[in-house]
């Protein structure tokens, strides 16, 4: 491969690592399987966000949004719905829950990096568990895109695996990731690390993921870390 230019050489650094599509089509094949974020209950965090009015029904664009429990929960909130995975299983059991629900969501099966949307742009961003399976470089990527596709003003999303948590969250250096070839099952935030990143934005709130055992209609996990940031 001849790198030509930044993208090229992006591409160069995801040939390192694990092809995601073929990993999350085989993750989401069985969908009886025993993961905690295969349920219909939305997160806890963006509960609070709509419930408060923080955020404000509009266009919103969902990252990553496995079998569709925030986004079918966003319609159902009223909000103008487009969510994104790059798995075609999720994506098809999405649509079958959103059918059930009744809801119109515009779902889009394709890897966020390749994503070409007509959209004048969202008015929130929302990703839960996507980010921290991205391989570093595409960090960059990821905030091009979310430059890309939020208004000014607008708010964004990311809930995270913590740093050494109950369900992962890797935290070697950067290097590490490419010397072993591997993400280790997803790579750990902290609230630092996190504020470096998104230094850009403004900061809303970075705090804990509420662990909610006992409510039945939000979901919540230990040893993850959510944050709220908006486009100044
Ligand atoms: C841990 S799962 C979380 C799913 C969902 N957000 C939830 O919380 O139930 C991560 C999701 O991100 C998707 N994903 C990972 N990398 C992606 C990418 N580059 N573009 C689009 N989707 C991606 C995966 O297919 C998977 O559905």
């Amino acid at each position: 491969m001849l790198v030509k230019n930044n993208e090229d050489l992006y591409e160069l650094l995801d040939s390192l690592l694990r092809e995601p599509t073929e990993f999350w089509d085989t993750f989401y094949k069985d969908k009886e399987r025993n993961v905690p974020f295969f349920c219909d209950r939305p997160d806890e965090h963006l509960v609070k966000y709509i419930e408060k009015e923080t955020i404000k029904p509009h266009n919103v664009l969902e990252i990553g949004c496995g079998n569709g429990r925030n986004a079918i929960y966003l319609a159902q909130k009223g909000f103008n719905v487009t969510a994104v995975d790059l798995s075609q299983q999720a994506i098809e059991w999405a649509k079958e829950q959103a059918n059930v629900q009744n809801v119109n969501i515009q779902f889009i099966c394709e890897n966020i990096f390749n994503l070409k949307l007509e959209s004048k742009g969202f008015d929130y961003i929302y990703d839960s568990g996507c980010f921290h399976h991205l391989s570093p470089h595409r960090r960059v990527s990821y905030i091009q895109f979310i430059n890309k596709y939020l208004k000014n003003n607008g708010y964004f999303s990311i809930s995270a695996f913590k740093e050494n948590g109950k369900y992962g969250g890797a935290s070697l250096s950067d290097q590490q990731y490419y010397i072993d070839r591997s993400l280790h099952g997803g790579l750990g935030y902290s609230k630092e690390k996190l504020q470096i990143l998104f230094s850009d934005f403004q900061e809303i709130e970075i705090r804990d993921m509420q662990h909610n055992n006992l409510n039945q209609n939000e979901f919540g996990l230990e040893d993850f870390i959510v944050c709220l940031f908006r486009k100044i």
